[in-house]
């Protein structure tokens, strides 16, 4: 059980606080609901007491005995602002004390996690920009709202991301793994490319995203900040990080190496095609009458980890690759493994076994880290959260 202080601020969006509230008292969590004045406005204390079986006041003159501005923030273990709105944002950034809420965020020492809600205008506007920069220099997880329909007509960035996003995150956090990634910028790349062969049909593979997610999701739990190029992933992706969807090897090729030039550490978990049909049909290719069944000319595809290497300047970014490798006759899945690893010049390489069906789709998976310098590090089958945080603990060695 952690003692979590939610606070709300004033938007449309508080609605959307009140599902994470049970999510969090479902799970067996103590929360205190801090709401702004304006916040009243939307969703009212009834409705934060009776869900939180907690008290509830907005300003620091109520109830004094209990010195709730400082004693709220000193014992809580996560601090967690759904929705944050544009005023909260700046009023945090720059140390202001004229609530409950902003006395509370001024005196907890335990992670901060901050979802803003607003217009796109306003989210875009330089001085929310900077405010924003402000407190994620500072340690404090902004998580990144959604694209989609606003409150209005409108749409565009700007939306709470849905309560269950919003919890995992919290939860990440709560699992207190080290900040140590806070004010880096990682690039993660995941899933499967595909490559058309016409406007139906598509050479892809199995990758399914998820060891990348997780990594998005570990890094984001480190204090990163996170940018994750997702190619055709079938899970759902992390609040909190900026995310760039592709589908083409070539799309997967730009997005990343124009992320990585901003980037402390990239890791290309994708899986990329090798190959792609040498000419796209524009219309469905048809069966031939006489059965005869086409054949398809490949080209091969550039190699994305070879060029993030080749193009970077200096020792940054820290590049991460991963190898699908198989033993055979020409040796074992190490063996493959180290020769690739001098062939693409990363610094570290997460070598998976992919003999058996164990990988693909799978939560766990049971990994290998070899560094450039020859060292090995096994990492025993675990959750591909935990292979995550093991492959951040290899980085995190080397961006310090
Ligand atoms: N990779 C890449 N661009 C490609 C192919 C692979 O950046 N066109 C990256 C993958 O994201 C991974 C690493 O290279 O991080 C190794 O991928 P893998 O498929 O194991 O290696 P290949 O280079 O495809 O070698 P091979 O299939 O010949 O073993």
């Amino acid at each position: 059980m952690s003692r979590i202080v939610l606070g709300v601020t004033g938007g449309v969006a508080a609605y959307k606080a009140a599902l994470l509230l049970r999510l969090f008292t479902e799970a067996g969590h103590d929360v205190r609901v801090v709401p702004t004045e304006s916040a009243l406005e939307f969703v009212g204390a009834p409705t934060w007491e009776a869900l939180s079986g907690n008290p509830v006041q907005t300003g620091v003159f109520e109830n004094v005995p209990e010195v709730p501005h400082v004693k709220l923030g000193q014992t809580a273990d996560l601090v967690v602002v759904a929705p944050a709105t544009a005023n909260t944002l700046a009023r945090a950034a720059h140390g202001l004390a004229d609530d409950l809420l902003t006395n509370t965020l001024l005196t907890a020492r335990c992670p901060v996690v901050m979802a803003p809600a607003m217009h796109t205008e306003m989210w875009e506007h330089p001085a929310t920009v900077a405010n924003v920069a402000t407190l994620r220099e500072r340690g404090v997880l902004v998580i990144e709202p959604d694209s989609g329909r606003l409150t209005g007509a409108d749409t565009g960035p700007g939306r709470l991301p849905d309560p269950e996003a919003i919890h995992a995150v919290c939860l990440q956090v709560l699992q207190g793994r080290p900040r140590d990634l806070a004010g880096q910028h990682v690039v993660v790349s995941a899933g499967g490319t595909r490559e058309f062969l016409d406007p139906v049909r598509f050479l892809g593979n199995r990758s399914s995203g998820r060891q990348g997610i997780a990594l998005a999701e570990a890094a984001l739990a480190r204090g990163a900040s996170v940018t994750l190029v997702a190619a055709n992933v079938s899970v759902d992706v992390p609040a909190g990080a900026e995310v760039v969807r592709v589908v083409t090897t070539s799309e997967l090729r730009d997005a990343m190496l124009k992320a990585a030039e901003s980037a402390d550490a990239v890791v290309m978990a994708a899986a990329p095609a090798d190959f792609r049909p040498v000419s796209f049909a524009d219309a469905k290719i048809k069966k031939q009458p006489d059965g005869v069944a086409p054949s398809i000319e490949l080209t091969e595809n550039p190699d994305i980890l070879v060029e993030l290497v080749r193009t970077r300047s200096g020792r940054r970014p820290v590049i991460v690759g991963f190898a699908a490798e198989t033993g055979d006759a020409n040796g074992s899945v190490l063996d493959h493994a180290r020769a690739k690893m001098a062939r693409k010049g990363c610094d570290l390489l997460v070598v998976n076994d992919v003999g058996s069906e164990r990988t693909f789709g799978q939560p766990d998976n049971e990994v290998t880290i070899l560094t450039a310098e020859g060292s090995e590090h096994p990492v025993a089958r675990a959750a591909k959260s935990e292979i995550a945080h093991a492959i951040w603990d290899a980085v995190v060695q080397r961006v310090e």
